[in-house]
């Protein structure tokens, strides 16, 4: 289990103005909650998620150079990486942007939001990737079913009921124990467990016990955009394919020609140049890419592509 963060302060005052500031942030005051939060911050200076918090107000009331102040405590705290420090201060331009996102963070991240993704993200906003994904897969597999389909970042197993009619048996990972326990109690998996995909094969978990190329189709759906450098994903995609098998990811579409870019969302972006090149570097054959809207983030469509790719 990932050490979890602290998000009270600890002090009675302290969290008491802290609501208050939330729920003037609520109401749209972030320049009034951002000030209270100081004020609490005064009476707790070593609260990183106190800082966080200040950050993300200042920031939202156009404070730029305020809240990259504020991200900076964060940054020099031992809980930085939790809090993913550097991506906040990449996002603002005052840092580089990291290859990856620290895995502490993105996993505390959707274990917080695990009770609420189906309804927040497909209801809400409109995410579409697991239905668009598998009528992709769908359109290309002709007759043929799979014997066994990974599910790399289940997260609460949208995609396994989608192609649960075409797999004979179906595994899922990834990061967030509590993302797993919902795909659990979907019942349509056959192994579940916890495995992180911006680590070698040797260290990512997929390959406990379990064997290489045992897969025919290996998707992941709405995943790359928590991972900046995809190369440890596309390494372990490449180890889990049999000769011939499938590969099907979605990423969020970078308007560049190439690389890959951090958003203000905290999500990366890639091009398809790029995406292209490091699967064809795995030993993968780019076969299909479809561009459709994902989702919607901030009232605005998100523009994804879709790839299919055989080993
Ligand atoms: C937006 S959700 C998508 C979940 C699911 N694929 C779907 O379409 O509903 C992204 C998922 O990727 C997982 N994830 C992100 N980074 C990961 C990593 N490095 N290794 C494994 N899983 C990861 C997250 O925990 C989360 O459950």
């Amino acid at each position: 289990m990932a050490p979890k963060r602290i998000l009270t302060s600890g002090d009675l005052v302290a969290d008491r103005r802290a609501d208050y500031a939330a729920m003037l942030a609520e109401s749209g005051d972030h320049a009034a909650a951002a000030e209270l939060m100081e004020q609490a911050l005064e009476l707790t200076p070593g609260w990183t998620a106190g800082w966080v918090k200040l950050g993300d107000y200042r920031e939202k009331a156009g404070l730029t150079d305020l809240a990259v102040e504020a991200y900076r405590r964060v940054a020099a705290s031992p809980d930085a990486a939790l809090f993913g420090a550097d991506l906040k201060l990449a996002a603002l331009g005052a840092v580089e942007t990291p290859a990856l996102p620290p895995s502490a963070y993105v996993e505390g991240l959707f274990d917080d939001y695990a009770d609420r993704f189906e309804t927040a993200l497909v209801e809400k906003l409109g995410y579409s990737v697991p239905k668009k994904l598998a009528a992709l897969i769908r359109n290309h597999k002709g007759d043929a079913s799979f014997a066994l389909a990974v599910d790399l970042g289940c997260g609460t197993g949208l995609l396994g009921p989608e192609i649960a009619d075409c797999v004979s048996a179906l595994e899922g990972y990834d990061l967030s124990e509590n993302m797993l326990a919902k795909a659990r109690d979907k019942g349509v998996y056959r192994h579940l467990a916890r495995a992180d995909l911006s680590l070698s094969p040797e260290a990512s978990g997929l390959f406990e016990g379990m064997a290489k190329a045992r897969a025919d189709l290996v998707a992941a759906a709405d995943v790359m955009m928590y991972l900046g450098d995809l190369d440890a994903a596309f390494a372990n995609a490449a180890a889990l394919a049999a000769a011939g098998g499938l590969f099907a990811f979605s990423v969020e579409k970078d308007e560049a020609e190439t690389g890959f870019s951090l958003r203000p969302s905290l999500r990366y972006a890639h091009s398809r140049a790029h995406v292209e090149t490091i699967l064809t570097r795995h030993g993968f054959a780019p076969s299909a890419c479809e561009e459709t809207v994902i989702r919607m983030d901030a009232g605005q469509p998100i523009t994804g592509l879709l790839f299919l790719a055989r080993k």
